[in-house]
């Protein structure tokens, strides 16, 4: 994480939007909240040294494996030991370490350690780094239903962010989803450090499992020609074991439910490998074992919010896909990109159709852009709630049947559930609606 010229200016402030919590609390009816300050989180501890890991997330690998990433400021093995029992250790495993260079930016050793085979539903203790003092531990998700997922994208690292976090850590959940837009360093390499240590008290404790926005591209025609850079480098997803050839878009199952991660910034013509990959993983379901399907874009096929209309990645990747999701019959559709909160009916092609997604739009993590508040009006009657507030989704699956979905407004600081609603497999009801195999 050296810094060269003018860029350490970044890392020297720490603003705390902390402060405009009071300022704004305590109305009677619903104020709209203003933008917060971005955050510049810096080490946490004073003690920590060189190789001290920092920016510690936790992703799983196959159905009992878990992929630790953390970074060190100089070069260690990257060696996780982990146990069932806090400061036991009786596992051992290593793993890879990289790093990368962005304009005057190099960044720090980032550790990538496969650990498992692991139990269900169980907690363990680990530490990265032989002699670390630093001991993290993580609960693995359930092999059966209920699980319960978090959902939120555009995060940012803002007061709002903050606020989004807390909320989050105290919903019990198994499995953090997040349809792009991380860190909103926007070029600037040493906020995805503080992004990382903002995020490190929830993501090394429960799986953060993400896919990618515009704001990770990261490209500067003739400077930096690579997209992704940083995010590939720092959020490495398990891919692999979805037959992908991309960090960009993969898939996995967890207690019951399959869930596909797309990439709107990458190639989704039918042409491209990402559609090959797709129309295979979805082939692959098996509904016995999977009932549930879900799947994470960023930038919304269905939006009825005046932000991010007639964007490419939204229309021509519909346009491209959306049929494919409907023929498997996908329960459930996540976007972010619009900085709000968004419901749809079952829908396909622009129309109410039992058979087809729900689609969300949950772009309201906290970021520094503030939200997107104007809509389309009159309201199109697939659109069921919109909102644009600041705030987080629990998606708790129950059984093969019946998942029930929340929406939490921040609310000024305290968690408020605005929108709640069962989802009922519709082939229940409707063969029609059965998967054609
Ligand atoms: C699934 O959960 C729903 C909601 O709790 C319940 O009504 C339903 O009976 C459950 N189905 C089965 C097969 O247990
Ligand atoms: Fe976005």
């Amino acid at each position: 994480m050296a810094v060269r010229g003018g860029l350490g200016l970044f890392l020297t402030s720490v603003l705390l939007a902390m402060a405009f919590a009071g300022f704004f609390g305590g109305v009677d009816s619903y104020n709209r909240p203003p933008m917060r300050k971005t955050l510049v989180v810096r080490n946490l501890a004073d003690d920590l040294d060189a190789v001290s890991p920092q920016q510690v997330h936790i992703s799983v690998v196959g159905e009992d494996k878990m992929r630790i990433s953390w970074i060190t400021e100089t070069s260690t093995q990257a060696t996780v030991q982990y146990g069932t029992s806090p400061g036991k250790y009786e596992f051992s495993a290593d793993g890879t370490t990289s790093s990368y260079s962005y304009l005057t930016y190099d960044s720090g050793e980032i550790h990538d350690t496969v650990i498992g085979p692991l139990k269900p539903n169980s907690v363990y203790y680990y530490r990265c780094g032989i002699d670390s003092t630093r001991e993290f531990s993580f609960k693995t998700p359930p092999a059966q239903f209920p699980v319960k997922f978090a959902v939120v994208g555009d995060l940012g690292q803002t007061g709002w962010t903050q606020s989004t976090l807390q909320h989050i850590a105290e919903s019990n959940y198994d499995m953090l989803l997040l349809p792009g837009d991380l860190s909103y360093a926007d070029l600037n390499q040493p906020l995805w450090d503080s992004f990382g240590r903002l995020v490190e008290p929830l993501a090394s404790q429960r799986p953060w499992m993400v896919t990618q926005g515009n704001h990770e591209i990261e490209k500067i025609p003739l400077i930096h020609n690579e997209p992704f850079t940083a995010y590939n480098a720092r959020w490495r997803m398990p891919f692999e074991q979805s037959g992908s050839g991309s960090n960009l878009f993969y898939s996995f199952n967890v207690a019951g439910v399959h869930v596909i991660m797309l990439g709107s910034y990458t190639d989704f013509d039918p042409k491209s490998a990402q559609f090959k990959w797709l129309e295979a993983d979805l082939r692959k379901i098996d509904r016995n074992k999977t009932p549930w399907t879900v799947v994470l874009i960023h930038a919304p096929w269905y939006n009825s919010n005046t932000a991010h209309q007639g964007e490419k990645e939204s229309i021509d990747m519909k346009a491209s896909m959306e049929g494919l999701l409907y023929r498997a019959r996908v329960d459930v559709v996540f976007a972010g990109h619009v900085h709000a909160y968004e419901r749809f009916t079952r829908v396909y092609n622009g129309k109410t159709d039992n058979c087809g997604p729900v689609h969300i739009t949950i772009g309201d993590g906290g970021n520094r852009e503030g939200l997107a508040s104007k809509y389309i009006d009159p309201k199109p009657d697939i659109s069921i709630f919109r909102e644009a507030s600041f705030g987080h989704g629990q998606f708790e699956v129950v059984n093969a049947t019946h998942a029930l979905w929340t929406w939490h407004r921040n609310d000024d600081d305290s968690v408020v559930s605005s929108d709640s609603v069962w989802f009922k497999k519709p082939s229940i009801s409707d063969p029609a609606c059965k998967v054609k195999t």
